[in-house]
């Protein structure tokens, strides 16, 4: 289990800030195998346009596949996206915005840096280098149509009024928030009760918008369990780290989750669903409604993996964050029993610029070994979480601290920073700051460690078939 007794291991650390920068340059080569294959996997058109630099681009051979994979989830009407991306005729008109946003990586939203540590995640809409340059091809030259014969089928999307999983044992509604005709980006938070007597641990889960103009004015969403508002006031600041646990997000696309086989999340009696939203006005005044459904196990059942999901690595210090400056801060946790991380997901506030995650592994005597596994840059817009893939989760020892190291920008440079002259510091506000990671992880048994870590290494000695990669996307 886990504990945040961070400070006593902060005199340590003080040690090894250097290996900090040496672990940018030791990301094992395991990790970079795996990113290497996805592309090749998803996108055989990429291999095809490398080795016949000079054949056109089209919208139907080339493009349309990307777009369909990477951008359709939310541009296609009744998402929140401003434009569909689905068709020639949605696109063409924005050929150059696409070159732009694309090239400069703002879409689609994921901000892990891809030259450092783990390159495998689940969720990965990103593009790579080649298909960049690819769309950028295209816009430059006219963004011409190609052969309509080319085109691939359009996906198909689930009918967004039906439950993804299943029918819930449990639904649990916010309340209804007014969102004006127009004005600024509204984000906070919403409560509702969780009716249950006992705890229970969840097997699916998924948000949704409870009706189809709710869809376009939600941005994102995500669910907490936490204590009731109304009694954690109590100024310790520990509460932040036991007191809250992530559920799930909503964001077009990806917002339905059903845990592997025999794992699942728990509920806890007695807390309150929190939502986490960002809602965006489209016009004319719109009713927010979301709703969280959730497939539970039998009341009594105990999964054999349980699923946490917590606010981890606090900074161990106050935040002090000097107007037009560049701050650093730093924050730990010991994992007290051999876990497999299965998931990172930054968490700081406008002036958030950039957040990695360092493990650094127990040692008795011998120098410290650490290992840098992801960094992200930091958007407010979009809370991104990062889900590790199964063969590229860490898997680590008793006695290994997560160390995060968090940047906020103060300065003009940030275009988001509402007042660069103004000192920040922590606080829940927007324009507060925070600089944790919300951290997904399962504790294994020693002996289940072992065994996980044996298998790992005999499925990295194995060279896998293209087939065996398509079936772990
Ligand atoms: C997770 C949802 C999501 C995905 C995936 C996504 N977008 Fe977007 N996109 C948005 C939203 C929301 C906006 C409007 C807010 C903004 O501009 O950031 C937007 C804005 C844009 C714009 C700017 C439109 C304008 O008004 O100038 C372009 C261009 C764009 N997206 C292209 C793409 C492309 C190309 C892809 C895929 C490679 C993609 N997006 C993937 C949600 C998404």
């Amino acid at each position: 289990m886990i504990s945040a007794d961070s400070r006593r291991v902060v005199g340590l650390i003080q040690q090894l800030e250097v290996a900090v920068i040496v672990a940018r340059f030791l990301v094992p080569q395991r990790w970079v195998l795996g990113g290497v294959a996805l592309g090749v996997v998803l996108l055989p058109v990429v291999g095809a346009a490398q080795s016949a630099p000079d054949k056109q681009v089209t919208f139907t051979k080339d493009i349309a596949p990307i777009l369909q994979r990477s951008c359709v989830t939310c541009h296609r009407q009744g998402e929140m996206a401003p434009m569909a991306l689905m068709t020639y005729e949605d696109a063409r008109p924005w050929a150059r915005a696409i070159k732009t946003r694309v090239t400069s990586r703002e879409m689609p939203p994921w901000n892990i840096d891809h030259t450092i540590g783990i390159t495998q995640f689940k969720n990965d809409p990103s593009l790579s280098d080649a298909e960049i340059a690819m769309i950028a091809k295209w816009a430059d030259a006219g963004a011409p149509r190609g052969n309509a014969a080319d085109m691939p089928p359009l996906r198909q999307f689930a009918d967004a009024n039906e439950w993804q999983i299943g029918k819930p044992d449990l639904i649990i509604k916010y309340p209804a928030y007014k969102v004006p005709a127009s004005g600024p980006d509204l984000f906070g938070n919403l409560y509702a009760d969780v009716p249950i007597a006992k705890d229970r641990y969840i097997k699916a889960i998924q948000t949704r918008p409870a009706n189809a103009v709710s869809r376009k004015v939600i941005h994102h969403a995500l669910s907490y369990s936490v204590d009731d508002p109304a009694v954690e006031a109590t100024g310790d600041d520990s509460a932040g780290v036991d007191g809250g646990q992530f559920l799930v997000e909503y964001a077009s696309g990806k917002n339905a989750e059903v845990y592997p086989e025999d794992s699942g999340v728990l509920l806890q009696a007695g807390k309150k669903a929190m939502v986490s939203y960002h809602y965006h006005s489209i016009g004319e005044e719109t009713s927010a409604e979301l709703e969280l459904g959730m497939v539970l196990y039998p009341e009594g059942y105990v999964p054999k993996h349980i699923r946490w999901s917590k606010q981890l690595a606090q900074p161990t210090a106050d935040l002090d964050i000097p107007g037009g400056t560049v701050a650093r801060i730093d924050g730990y946790t010991i994992l007290h029993s051999p876990a497999r991380i299965l998931s990172f997901q930054p968490h700081m506030h406008i002036r958030g610029k950039r957040q990695c995650l360092e493990l650094i592994y127990p040692t008795s005597g011998a120098s410290a070994k650490t290992e840098m596994v992801s960094c992200a840059n930091f958007n407010y817009n979009w809370h991104l979480n990062y889900t590790y893939a199964d063969d590229a989760a860490p898997l680590v020892p008793a006695g290994t601290i997560l160390h995060t190291i968090s940047w906020h920008d103060n300065s003009t440079v940030n275009k988001a920073n509402p007042d660069p002259k103004n000192w920040v510091g922590d606080g829940q506000r927007t324009i507060d700051e925070m600089g944790f990671a919300w951290i997904g992880w399962y504790d294994l048994t020693p002996d289940e460690y072992k065994a996980e870590v044996a298998a790992r290494k005999a499925s990295q000695q194995k060279p896998k078939t293209t087939q065996q990669q398509q079936q772990q996307q």
